[in-house]
C-alpha cells in the first residue's frame, strides 16, 4: 500500500545456528559464536548503511543459563570483546548502544563496560544498536505489570484505567519506534521468549541461513521483502 513506509524503522534478529554452523564444519561451538560475533558486526554496519534507524539483536537469553557453564562463560568473554572493541567501532559511525534485559544482573567487569559504552555512545545520532542480553520477554512484561500494580496499590491507578499502552510504557523499548520486522536465522520458527508484545503486529521472516552465515544480502533482501507486504493492523 502506498501510505505504508516500505522500509522498516525497526528490525530485530533471533541469531539463532551459531552451534549447528560449527558442527557441520566439525569445529567446537564456540568457533561458531566467535564467528557470530564478526556477523552481528557486519550486520549492525549494513543496517546502519540500509537506513534502518534500530537494530535490536538478541544475544543472550534468560533461558541460555541452561547451557553449560563452558559455553556460557565463552559467550560471556565474546560480548566482553563485542563491547570493547566493535561497539567502539560502530560509536565511530556515529551508533548509539542501549541494551535491553536484566544485564545489570551479570558480572561486574561486563556491567562497567557495558555501562561505559552506555555512556560513550549516548550522545549518537545515526542508528541505535540495541542489544537483548540476559534478555526475556515475560521477565520484561511482568516488571511492567508489577510496576503498576504498585501504583494501583498506592492508589495512583485504578484497574479500570489501565491500558495496553501502559504496560508498553513499561517495556524497555518504550522509547523506540515499533517494530516493524522480526526476522529469526537457522530455520527454527519460534520467538523464544523474544520481544513478544513488541511482536504483536511486527512482520516475520524465519530463514534457513545459519547466523553466521548471514549477510549484508540477506539483511537487503529481508528489506526489500518487507516493502512487498501489506500490513493490515486488523482492518481491510
Ligand atoms: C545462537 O546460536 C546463539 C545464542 C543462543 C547465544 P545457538 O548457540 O543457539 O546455535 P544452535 O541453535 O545450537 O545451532
Ligand atoms: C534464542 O536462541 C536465543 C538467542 C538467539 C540469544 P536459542 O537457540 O536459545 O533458542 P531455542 O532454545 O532454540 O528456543
Ligand atoms: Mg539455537
Amino acid at each position: 500500500m502506498s501510505d505504508q513506509p516500505t522500509s522498516p524503522r525497526h528490525v530485530a534478529i533471533i541469531m539463532d545456528g551459531n552451534g549447528r554452523w560449527a558442527k557441520k564444519r566439525l569445529l567446537p561451538r564456540m568457533a561458531g559464536h566467535k564467528k557470530g560475533v564478526d556477523t552481528a558486526k557486519q550486520v549492525a554496519y549494513a543496517a546502519l548503511d540500509l537506513g534502518v534507524e534500530v537494530l535490536t539483536l538478541y544475544a543472550f537469553s534468560t533461558e541460555n543459563w541452561a547451557r553449560p557453564e563452558e559455553e556460557v562463560s565463552g559467550l560471556m568473554g565474546l560480548l566482553k570483546i563485542f563491547i570493547q572493541r566493535d561497539v567502539r567501532e560502530l560509536s565511530e559511525r556515529g551508533v548509539r548502544l542501549k541494551v535491553i534485559g536484566n544485564w545489570r544482573a551479570l558480572a561486574p567487569d561486563l556491567v562497567v563496560l557495558i555501562e561505559d559504552a552506555l555512556t560513550q555512545t549516548a550522545g549518537n545520532t545515526a542508528s541505535t544498536l540495541v542489544i537483548a542480553l540476559n534478555y526475556g520477554s515475560q521477565a520484561e512484561i511482568t516488571a511492567s505489570v508489577r510496576r503498576l500494580a504498585e501504583q494501583v496499590k498506592a492508589g495512583a491507578l485504578k484497574p479500570d484505567a489501565i491500558t495496553a499502552d501502559h504496560i508498553a510504557q513499561g517495556l524497555e523499548t518504550a522509547d523506540l519506534p515499533p517494530l516493524d520486522l522480526l526476522i529469526r536465522t537457522s530455520g527454527e520458527v519460534r520467538l523464544s521468549n523474544f520481544l513478544l508484545w513488541q511482536a504483536a503486529y511486527a512482520e516475520m521472516l524465519f530463514v534457513e541461513t545459519l547466523w553466521p552465515d548471514f549477510g549484508k544480502a540477506e539483511l537487503a533482501a529481508a528489506l526489500d521483502g518487507f516493502g512487498e507486504r501489506e500490513r493490515r493492523y486488523g482492518g481491510l
